[in-house]
């Protein structure tokens, strides 16, 4: 008889411990994370300094004022593990270690990322987390860090679910709040299974500075801009508060058109993708730094309602997306995507909205907005037609309200 209370206590302390440590952290990821990564313009090429300098223009350019939040180091940091398996960092390019760059970025007002793999090594062929994850996060959470990007090389015979989600209670016992962004390119559909895990997943294979390309890489490809848009197909419903499609890191800034920037920027807005700028923030022209700062844009990202939005209307070449925004807003974005200007005539009145997965709908006969165009601050409303000239590769986004 004395032995069931033993027994029940015993189960009882099993699932209040799982309910402590088995989830991921809930007060991160809110809205999609914004901040800027090495990876896409540095590669491997990394060091503490660079690092401190872009946290500094961040500050200094306004970007932490927009609501730019990360400084995230990408692969490479890495240096060998010490006798007991920790992780230390590269001692050529990060002399002082990692907390050392984390309390500077800290001061500054920001927080840090960092960047580890589920598999024995790292795309980088550094050292992987696999075997040492709760080492690795009680390192990281030593040193402060606020964000862990867990990539996805080296990974054959391993099961994605599992692997993420060891990280993540590794990550959650380690007892400092870190974003969780699962790198693992859509492989395995982690939108079908991380929402608990991740606060994002990628969708996608690695972006590439360009329109619409493939970069074949032998085993795998990178993808321009259309061909990611293309490949969110079908994802929207698995978004939200806390779980996010993201679309990858930011090539605003990285060779493209202003045009081909603006959209791209505006697309990964509209779609709640996390906006990860991964540019040289100390070079970038005042053009680019105006794109990453739209205020107005990033609000449609920001919005507490994290919809992602959905596509609307797809008539060829222009594609029309809508997000439902809080307070009865919303936000409308045209694409064109042709190689030439595109004249486009919009007739609110006979395209109603209806979206059956937010549970909303616009009937626009019967409700009118003011809008505000988000790139050129020009306004309007939606009882006449919309008269648009979309250069190439270009895009109109406004805002809509509704009207009193
Ligand atoms: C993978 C990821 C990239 C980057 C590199 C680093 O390709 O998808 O975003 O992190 O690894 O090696």
């Amino acid at each position: 008889m004395k032995r069931l209370p033993l027994l029940i206590s015993l189960l009882l302390s099993i699932l209040i411990s799982n309910q402590i440590f088995a989830q991921k952290f809930d007060q991160v990821g809110k809205t999609p994370q914004l901040g800027w990564n090495s990876w896409n313009t540095f590669g491997c090429e990394i060091d503490e300094h660079m690092i401190k300098e872009m946290a500094d223009v961040m500050v200094a350019n306004g970007m932490k004022d927009a609501g730019y939040e990360y400084i995230n180091i990408d692969d490479c940091w890495h240096g060998e593990r010490d006798a007991k398996g920790f992780i230390q960092a590269d001692k050529k390019h990060f002399p002082s270690g990692i907390k050392a760059v984390a309390d500077y970025v800290h001061s500054k007002g920001l927080k840090i990322g960092i960047y580890s793999d589920a598999g024995s090594k790292t795309c980088g062929f550094r050292p992987g987390s696999r075997g040492h994850e709760y080492q690795d996060a009680i390192s990281y959470a030593s040193w402060g860090i606020d964000y862990v990007k867990y990539d996805w090389c080296d990974t054959k015979d391993i099961n994605p679910k599992a692997a993420y989600t060891t990280m993540r209670d590794a990550i959650k016992s380690a007892g400092r709040p870190m974003l969780f962004s699962i790198c693992e390119w859509g492989d395995n559909k982690p939108w079908e299974w991380a929402t608990d895990i991740g606060h994002s997943w990628r969708t996608t294979g690695d972006i590439d500075p360009c329109w619409n390309c493939e970069h074949s890489h032998g085993s795998w490809s990178s993808w321009g801009v259309l061909r990611i848009l293309d490949k969110q197909e079908g994802l929207r419903k698995y978004a939200g508060p806390g779980h996010w499609n993201d679309m990858d890191m930011m090539e605003v800034g990285n060779g493209m058109t202003e045009a081909e920037d603006r959209s791209h920027f505006s697309l990964w807005a509209i779609l709640a993708s996390p906006l990860i700028a991964g540019n040289d923030l100390r070079k970038m022209s005042d053009t680019t730094r105006k794109i990453l700062t739209n205020k107005d844009v990033l609000a449609i990202n920001q919005d507490v309602l994290g919809i992602q939005a959905l596509k609307w209307i797809d008539d060829g070449d222009v594609e029309i997306f809508i997000k439902p925004l809080d307070k009865g807003d919303y936000a409308v974005l045209f694409l064109n995507r042709a190689d030439y200007e595109k004249t486009y005539v919009h007739d609110w009145a006979f395209n109603e909205m209806k979206d059956d997965i937010s549970k909303h709908q616009i009937d626009f006969t019967k409700e009118f907005f003011n809008f505000k165009n988000a790139w050129t601050g020009a306004t309007g409303d939606t009882k006449s037609k919309l008269n648009l000239t979309i250069p190439a590769h270009d895009v109109v986004v406004l805002r809509l309200t509704p009207k009193k």
